[in-house]
């Protein structure tokens, strides 16, 4: 069986997630967020991160970080992310153009995770000097570009330097799910418990169509989300078909059963893979993203054998495999079997 480990938005939507679109769809509603299904959302949420919370709903994840982040920072600001990181390297200039021209600059530290060291250098550069940009927030990636976690010490850490500087600090949770399921904590403990004041509540890559929620915390961030969310286009008029995703993707712990599924598809596909010698793990998948490298000739044949991924990005040979709430265990099974065929018959036979 061939399967896709491109990415975890090449899966469509969960089925109870187009149901519930279809019957929010019946009928009428009042527009712009103020429908029940929305308020519902929130006391979802509210419930769900043990604290009250106000919700943005918004239709991609980028829309999410970046208005996030434009609440955080004046556009003479600065904003630390990890080089790596999905606001630096895949947003295009969605950064500077939502928060007025604020400045992204990428801080290093391995396995896409922010060095505490560095991150503390740069809150104290320059404050005050009216000649440089101000540091103004902070945005850790949870799950990291790369497929590993933050334990909850080390983001502490991150916050705490933060904090101590007065800067606010988002958390970047596309794969939000994904993580908070690895680490095994509640989702409190992971965002506000830790000193996160605002998180992209990522739901598209785990079971929705296109939903996704800007969860605040420090409300007094909200202020202006309103407002800037309808500058920038995301206040759908029809917001209760978001708001009818988010609410079944909350329904019934979907979002825990498809993220608990990716995750497994991963740990499955790592153990495989790990058993090859020519495969070299790069970073030890925490969640459902792994990077790998494979022997020379091994990426086309899983290819040319009918699966997909991405490669050709990075280093020789550096390849991505994400799994999702859809990937089968047998194409996972069929992946592995493929590479090590290839890999007794060339490299090990
Ligand atoms: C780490 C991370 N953040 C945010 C996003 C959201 O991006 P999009 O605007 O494509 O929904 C993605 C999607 O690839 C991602 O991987």
């Amino acid at each position: 069986m061939k399967v896709a480990f491109t990415s975890d938005n090449i899966a469509g939507a969960s089925d109870s997630v187009w149901q519930a679109m279809m019957e929010a769809s019946h009928g009428d509603a009042m527009p712009y967020g103020n429908d029940d299904t929305t308020a519902e959302v929130t006391t979802m949420l509210s419930a769900l991160f043990e604290c009250d919370v106000d919700v943005f709903l918004v239709s991609t994840g980028t829309a999410a970080n970046v208005l996030s982040i434009s609440a955080m920072t004046p556009p003479w600001g600065s904003v630390l992310c990890h080089t790596e990181s999905h606001l630096l390297k895949d947003e295009s200039t969605a950064p500077e153009f939502y928060t007025g021209g604020a400045r992204f600059v990428g801080i290093d530290g391995a396995h896409a995770k922010i060095d505490p060291a560095l991150l503390k250098k740069h809150v104290n550069q320059k404050v005050g000097d009216v000649h440089s940009c101000q540091p103004s927030a902070v945005s850790v990636s949870q799950v990291t570009e790369v497929g590993s976690i933050y334990s909850l010490e080390e983001l502490r850490t991150i916050t705490r330097v933060s904090k101590e500087a007065g800067l606010s600090v988002h958390m970047d949770g596309a794969r939000f799910a994904n993580a908070l399921l690895s680490l095994g904590c509640t989702p409190a403990e992971m965002t506000w418990k830790a000193g996160v004041d605002i998180l992209s509540f990522g739901a598209t890559k785990n079971g929705t169509m296109a939903s996704e929620a800007i969860v605040v915390f420090n409300k007094k961030l909200s202020k202006e989300l309103g407002f800037r969310r309808k500058r920038g286009g995301h206040l759908h008029s029809k917001m209760r078909l978001l708001s009818s995703q988010m609410k079944a993707y909350l329904t019934d712990d979907l979002w825990r059963k498809n993220a608990e599924h990716a995750n497994a598809m991963m740990v499955l596909l790592q153990a495989g893979l790990v058993t090859i010698p020519s495969v070299k793990i790069n970073t030890l998948a925490q969640a459902n993203m792994l990077f790998c490298t494979l022997p020379e000739g091994m990426a086309d044949h899983l290819l040319a054998e009918g699966f997909a991924f991405y490669g050709g990005r990075w280093d020789e040979g550096v390849i991505r495999l994400v799994t999702s709430f859809r990937t089968p265990r047998e194409g996972v099974e069929a992946f592995v079997e493929c590479a090590r065929h290839f890999a007794a018959t060339r490299f090990e036979g």
